[in-house]
C-alpha cells in the first residue's frame, strides 16, 4: 500500500561518539518524497537515497557524507545515452533483474518451464514500518514480486539491505541468481578495491587493487564462508583516502554459506558492487507460493579512512550484531589444550593443565578435540558425541567439578556438521552426507559433511550437542567446522530442489545453534573453521567470539589481525599465547611478546603448561592481570590501526581507545633491529586533547613518576617507545588524570 506525503516513518533516538570523543545525539531517519518516487535514509553521518524513474526503475541516487535535511535530491529521469544504450544497464539501479537488454551485473536471474528467462522489475508501493523501508517490486508481465528491505543504524549509518522474492504464480519458477542489494558509487577513474584472502592458517590478507573497467569478483563456492576469501569489501579513492582520512564505503554480508560479491566499473565509470548468494551452482526452485529471502547484506561511509571504516563496522557488531549486544560480556582468558595434547587429552593430563591454568589467572577451560568417540587421531569418531571411557572413565564430570573447583568454567570442543567414515554415525547413516549418487565422496581431514538440510540430521545434531551441554555443565563450545563442501548433492531430493541445499543448509545451523541458545541462555560459543573459514556477520549473531586463524605464531598473528580488523571487531577476535619455537615457522619470541601480540584481541593461553618454569607462570600471571585492566578498552574501544605492519616498517602498532575516553593502550612491536636505528615517536590517535594523560608500561604499578601530558601533546608530539632487537615489543596505558 502506497502511502502519501513526505514522513519521518522510523524515527529512531539514539547516541554515537561522532567523531572521537564529542557525544552527539543523532537520528535515523527513513523518509519518502511527497509523491512517494525518492526515498532517503539517514544515520550516523550517513545518507542514502534512491528513487522511482520514469519508466518505473529503482535507481540509485546518494551514498556518502550526511546531507542537510532539507536538501532535495534530484528528480528521477532516466539516463540517455544513446538509442543503443538501454537507460535500464546505464542508468545503475538497486535491484536490477535480467532482462529487457540489462548487460550489467543483474540482483535477480530466473527461468519459467515455459523458457521465459527474462524479468524486468518495477516499483509498486511501498511502506515504512518496524524501523525498516519495504519497497514492493513486481515483474511487468509475470507474478513475481521482490520487496526490498532497507535499514539503517541510527547510530554508525550503515544500510541493511535485502530482498524477499516471491512467486505468487501458478507454476514454479527458478531462480539462478539471487543477490541481496546492488551498491552504487558514482562515476570515478580512481576508485580502489580492497578485500581480505587467505588460506588455512594464512587467513586475512588485505588486498587492494584499482577498480578499473571490468569486473572483481570475490566469492566463496565451499558451501561456507571460506578462509579464501572474507564476504566483506572497501572501496576508497585513490589520492584522496588514507588510513584515517578521506571517503571509504564498505560492506560485509550476514551469510556463512556461498556467496559473491562482484565489484565493476561499468563503461560509463560507475562502480557497481553487487553481493548475496553465490549464483554459482545456484538453482532454487520456488514453488506457486513460496518465497525466498535472501541474506542481509550491510553497507557504510566513512569519510575518516579505511580505520573510520572499521570503527563504524566494530561498533555495529559489538552494538547490534554480536548476542547480548548492545553489551555482549567480556571475552574471558581462555585456555585451551589444543597446541599442548592434540588428540592425547585424558582425566589426568588435563586436570593437571587446569590446575596450572587457575594459578595464572585463566578463567575459562577448554578441551579441545580427542575427548569423544574412538577419537585418537582424525581419522576416526567425527559423529560420535559420547565421552570416550579409555580416556575419561568417569565421564566429563571430575573433570569440570575440578575446573569449576578451580575457579573456571569449562569448555568444550566440538564439530557438530561432520562426520568420519570410521564413525558409528556414518556406518548407521551413510545417506546423511553431502554426496551425489554414485559419485565418489571426496574426503578432506578424512572427514564428509553431514546435509544439515536434512530435518533428521538437523534433529540429530541438535540433539547430540543438546544432550551434552545439558548432561554436562558446559559453558562454552568451540564449535569447529573443518572442511569444505564437494559433490554438493542432497541424497534422496528431487533433482530439481537439490541445490536449495546451499540455503537450507546454512538455514539450519543458524536454526540449530540459535535453538541451542534458546535452550541454554548461559552457553557461549566461538565459530571456528579451521581457523578463520567461518567468521562473517550471519554467524556472528549467533555466536560470542571466533578463531582467526590455526596460525598462532605471534609475528604472523600480528598481519593476521590487521587484516581482520579491517572487518571484524577486536572485542570477537581470540588469540592465543602459544609454545616457543611455534610450530607454524618455527620462530623462537618471548613470552613478553606472544602475550602482547595476543592481548589485541580476546586473550587465550594454548602454550604446554607443563614445560613452562617458576619465571614463565610469574609473567603470564602478571601479564594476564594486565590484560584484565585493559581488556574493556582492547575490546570495546574504537581501534586506531597507527603503523600497519604491512607498510614495510621494522614497526608496527595499534592503539585502542576505550568509548568513555578515559583509558587507552598502545601495542608497539618491533619486527627486525638493523644498524643503529633511531626509532621515530609513535604519534597517537583519538584521544581528547584537552584531557590529561598519565602513562605507564602496561604491566608496570601506577606511579607518581609516570609522565603525564595533554591528548593533545600525546597526538602531536608523541611518545617513545624504546625498543632494541628483533621481535620486540612493548604496551603502554593511558588514564585520565583529571
Ligand atoms: C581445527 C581448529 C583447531 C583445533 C583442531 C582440532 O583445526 O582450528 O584449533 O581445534 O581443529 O582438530
Amino acid at each position: 500500500m502506497k502511502r502519501k506525503g513526505m514522513r519521518a516513518g522510523a524515527s529512531i533516538a539514539g547516541a554515537v561518539l561522532a567523531g572521537v570523543l564529542s557525544v552527539m545525539p543523532v537520528q535515523a531517519r527513513i523518509a519518502a518524497s511527497e509523491d512517494g518516487q525518492i526515498f532517503r535514509l539517514d544515520g550516523g553521518n550517513v545518507t542514502y537515497a534512491f528513487g522511482v524513474t520514469k519508466g518505473g526503475l529503482l535507481k540509485s541516487l546518494y551514498w556518502g557524507p550526511k546531507l542537510a535535511e532539507a536538501d532535495r535530491l534530484e528528480a528521477v529521469s532516466p539516463r540517455e545515452l544513446s538509442s543503443v544504450d538501454p537507460s535500464s544497464s546505464i542508468d545503475t539501479q538497486e535491484y536490477p533483474g535480467w532482462g529487457g537488454g540489462l548487460y550489467t551485473e543483474p540482483t535477480l536471474k530466473l527461468a519459467y518451464p515455459d523458457g521465459v528467462r527474462d524479468v524486468v522489475l518495477r516499483f509498486v508501493s511501498y511502506r515504512i514500518a518496524d524501523d525498516a523501508l519495504l519497497v514492493e517490486m513486481a515483474d511487468i508481465a509475470r507474478p513475481i514480486h521482490v520487496t526490498l528491505r532497507y535499514t539503517i543504524d541510527p547510530e554508525t549509518g550503515i544500510v541493511g539491505r535485502s530482498a524477499t522474492i516471491r512467486n505468487d504464480g501458478k507454476v514454479p519458477v527458478r531462480l539462478d541468481q539471487a543477490s541481496s542489494a546492488a551498491w552504487s558509487l558514482p562515476v570515478g577513474d580512481d576508485y580502489r578495491l580492497h578485500y581480505l584472502t587467505g588460506r588455512w592458517a594464512s587467513e586475512w590478507t588485505l588486498q587492494e587493487r584499482p577498480v578499473t573497467a571490468g569486473s572483481t569478483v570475490i566469492e566463496s563456492r565451499r558451501g561456507s564462508t571460506s578462509h579464501q576469501a572474507n564476504p566483506w569489501f572497501a572501496v576508497d579513492r585513490a589520492g584522496l583516502s588514507t588510513e584515517e582520512n578521506g571517503p571509504v564505503w564498505f560492506g560485509a554480508l550476514a551469510w556463512s554459506g556461498s556467496w559473491r560479491i562482484s565489484v565493476d566499473r561499468d563503461p560509463i565509470g560507475d562502480v557497481r558492487v553487487v553481493g548475496g548468494f553465490n549464483p554459482f551452482d545456484f538453482a532454487y526452485r520456488l514453488k506457486p507460493g513460496a518465497a525466498l529471502e535472501t541474506p542481509i547484506f550491510y553497507a557504510g561511509y566513512s569519510g575518516q579512512g579505511m580505520g573510520g571504516a572499521s570503527r563504524l563496522l566494530h561498533r555495529f557488531e559489538l552494538d547490534k550484531v554480536l548476542p547480548g549486544a548492545p553489551s555482549p560480556k567480556p571475552r574471558p582468558v581462555l585456555y585451551n589444550s589444543w597446541e599442548a595434547t592434540e588428540f592425547a587429552v585424558d582425566e589426568q593430563g588435563q586436570m593437571a593443565l587446569a590446575e596450572k591454568a587457575a594459578k595464572i589467572g585463566v578463567e575459562r577451560f577448554v578441551m579441545d578435540d580427542g575427548w569423544f568417540g574412538a577419537r585418537n587421531n582424525d581419522h576416526a569418531g567425527l559423529g560420535d558425541w559420547t565421552v570416550n571411557r579409555t580416556k575419561f572413565p568417569n565421564g566429563l564430570k571430575p573433570l569440570i567439578d575440578k575446573v569449576h573447583g578451580l575457579g573456571m568454567e569449562f569448555g568444550l570442543w566440538v564439530e557438530p556438521e561432520m562426520v568420519n567414515p570410521d564413525s558409528d554415525l556414518y556406518r548407521k547413516h551413510p545417506d546423511w552426507v553431502i554426496a551425489m549418487p554414485g559419485r565418489p565422496r571426496t574426503e578432506q581431514r578424512n572427514q564428509l559433511v553431514l546435509n544439515l538440510a536434512r530435518p533428521e540430521v538437523r534433529d540429530y545434531v541438535l540433539k547430540a550437542v543438546d544432550d551434552l551441554v545439558s548432561r554436562n555443565d558446559i559453558q562454552f563450545l568451540k564449535w569447529d567446522h573443518n572442511r569444505n563442501w564437494s559433490e554438493p548433492g542432497w541424497l534422496g531430493v528431487d533433482p530439481e530442489d537439490q541445490q536449495q541445499l546451499y540455503v537450507a543448509y546454512v538455514r539450519n545451523l543458524y536454526w540449530i545453534i540459535g535453538e541451542l541458545r534458546k535452550r541454554h541462555p548461559k552457553l557461549e560459543i566461538e565459530s571456528c573453521s579451521g581457523g578463520g573459514g567461518r567468521v562473517d556477520l550471519g554467524i556472528m549473531g549467533l555466536t560470542d567470539q571466533v578463531w582467526p586463524s590455526d596460525n598462532t605464531d605471534p609475528y604472523d598473528r600480528l598481519t593476521i589481525q590487521d587484516g581482520f580488523t579491517h572487518a571484524y571487531a577486536p572485542g570477537v577476535m581470540m588469540a592465543w599465547v602459544t609454545d616457543s619455537p611455534n610450530w607454524v615457522n618455527n620462530r623462537s619470541t618471548s613470552l613478553r611478546y606472544r602475550f602482547l601480540s595476543s592481548m589485541q584481541g580476546g586473550l587465550g593461553v594454548g602454550a604446554n603448561l607443563n614445560k613452562w618454569g617458576d619465571a614463565d607462570f610469574a609473567e603470564a600471571a602478571r601479564m594476564i592481570a594486565a590484560y584484565k585492566q585493559v581488556r574493556q578498552t582492547v575490546q570495546r574501544g574504537d581501534l586506531y590501526r597507527l603503523i600497519s605492519p604491512e607498510d614495510g616498517s621494522a614497526r608496527s602498532a595499534t592503539f585502542s581507545v576505550a568509548r568513555d575516553g578515559k583509558q587507552a593502550v598502545l601495542f608497539a612491536f618491533l619486527h627486525s633491529s638493523t644498524k643503529i636505528d633511531v626509532l621515530p615517536k609513535i604519534h597517537l590517535a583519538g584521544l581528547d586533547p584537552a584531557r590529561r594523560y598519565r602513562v605507564r608500561a602496561i604491566d608496570a604499578v601506577p606511579s607518581a613518576d609516570d609522565p603525564v601530558a595533554s591528548g593533545a601533546y600525546w597526538m602531536g608530539v608523541g611518545i617513545d617507545v624504546p625498543m632494541k632487537g628483533d621481535f620486540q615489543a612493548e604496551g603502554r596505558v593511558f588514564e585520565v588524570v583529571d
